[in-house]
């Protein structure tokens, strides 16, 4: 599969750009088993990457304009380096192409002009992070051409800042750090305070189902900004920089007091709660208790809901169906909601079924483009070997 598409890319890099590639990159997608909204709170998380990712075959140029083919789009966009690189009118996927450079170039990295080809598979704008892992790849792409090393943590926070700075999305750090660091066959607690992170496996008597419920996320830019202002709100009036320091006493006193209203300690609520979850379900997956896992997944779920208020009708129907199927240990959605993907834990010899039965009553209820898939734990971004890829 991933052979065929790099074959595919390798052919439409030479077509467009009548050279051949002197390197390729991966960068993955990622699914958030659980730890929703907590990245910009400073606290935990814990993603896996998924078997979905972006992959760009690079080569130098002897001037300073980057010259971009997207499979996907069928499209090429045409840049020259330099220390103001101009945004396109709207947002278009050559933005993050763009923002990446000139973050490298705020860096001090002395970038060479440069052909790329990409090409990606992690569906868009359904939560499993398809602009962090174009970023993430972007800036490997751009660091291998001017043969540029960097710790794989801090391409992740470069990312980011090209998706905060330059795109003009709010986001945390969840995406970058999950598709640079994360390793096949683990999930990964990350604290996104001091960017420790701690691989923890997952077993193989349990699978995680991806089921995108086709609800593309709506005004997602304005909600997910307003929520961030409520937990600032919310750290502000408890005297603390994040509500990673915060506590349930220390919220519900701050209500009592009068400094925070109701709304404010409903979402703060279910950030002090969700930390704690994230860390249990870490050492959940230590201790291969995978019943406990799911409950804290199905708990998360409840407060995203109640609480926290991210999702929606169709993200609820779908944990409501795969909760009530065999062999399914725990549901819940991920990313930042208002659509887009839940996440279930399934006991393997149960999973076949359970992705047809979801898939089944999901379509008896809403007319939505559907996907319903079990995907593997994958490896962090990284290059892949020209050898492998062109032979
Ligand atoms: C989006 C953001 C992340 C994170 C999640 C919610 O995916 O990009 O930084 O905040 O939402 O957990």
């Amino acid at each position: 599969m991933q052979e065929h598409r790099l074959q595919q890319l390798h052919e439409d890099f030479k077509r467009c750009f009548e050279q051949e590639p002197s390197v390729c990159v991966r960068a993955p997608g990622r699914v958030n088993l659980i730890g929703e909204h907590t990245d910009y709170n400073d606290g935990f998380c814990l993603p896996m990457a998924i078997d979905k990712d972006v992959l760009i075959y690079a080569a130098p140029r002897d001037d300073d304009q980057v010259r971009v083919y997207s499979q996907q789009t069928e499209e090429t966009a045409q840049f020259t380096l330099s220390n103001a690189i101009e945004k396109s009118e709207e947002v278009s996927w050559s933005d993050y192409i763009k923002g990446c450079a000139q973050i490298l170039i705020e860096e001090g990295v002395s970038l060479k002009g440069c052909d790329l080809a990409l090409t990606g598979n992690v569906p868009l704008g359904s939560g499993l992070s398809s602009s962090a892992a174009l970023e993430v790849a972007v800036i490997h792409a751009f660091l291998q051409i001017c043969d540029q090393s960097c710790a794989d943590d801090k391409i992740a926070v470069l990312a980011q800042r090209a998706e905060n700075n330059y795109v003009g999305m709010n986001c945390g750090i969840l995406d970058q750090l999950s598709s640079a660091c994360c390793q096949a066959g683990q999930a990964m607690l990350m604290d996104c305070r001091s960017l420790h992170l701690d691989q923890a496996p997952l077993p193989d008597s349990v699978s995680i189902v991806i089921a995108d419920t086709g609800k593309r996320r709506g005004l997602v830019d304005s909600a997910y900004n307003e929520r961030r202002e409520q937990c600032e709100a919310g750290a502000a009036a408890l005297g603390v920089s994040h509500l990673r320091d915060a506590t349930m006493h220390g919220l519900y006193q701050a209500k009592q007091d009068g400094k925070i209203d109701a709304l404010t300690l409903q979402r703060c609520e279910h950030i002090v709660a969700e930390n704690g979850r994230t860390q249990a379900a870490a050492a959940c997956l230590r201790a291969n208790d995978m019943e406990a896992l799911g409950q804290l997944m199905d708990q998360s779920h409840a407060d995203l809901r109640d609480k926290f208020e991210v999702t929606c009708v169709e993200l609820d129907d779908m944990v409501r169906i795969a909760r009530s199927l065999p062999g399914c240990l725990g549901s819940r959605m991920t990313g930042a909601g208002f659509g887009g993907c839940t996440v279930s834990l399934v006991e393997s010899n149960a999973v076949d079924e359970f992705v047809k039965a979801l898939e089944d009553a999901y379509k008896k209820i809403h007319d939505l483009p559907v996907a319903v898939y079990v995907t593997g734990a994958a490896a962090g971004a990284g290059p892949i070997s020209l050898a492998s890829s062109v032979s």
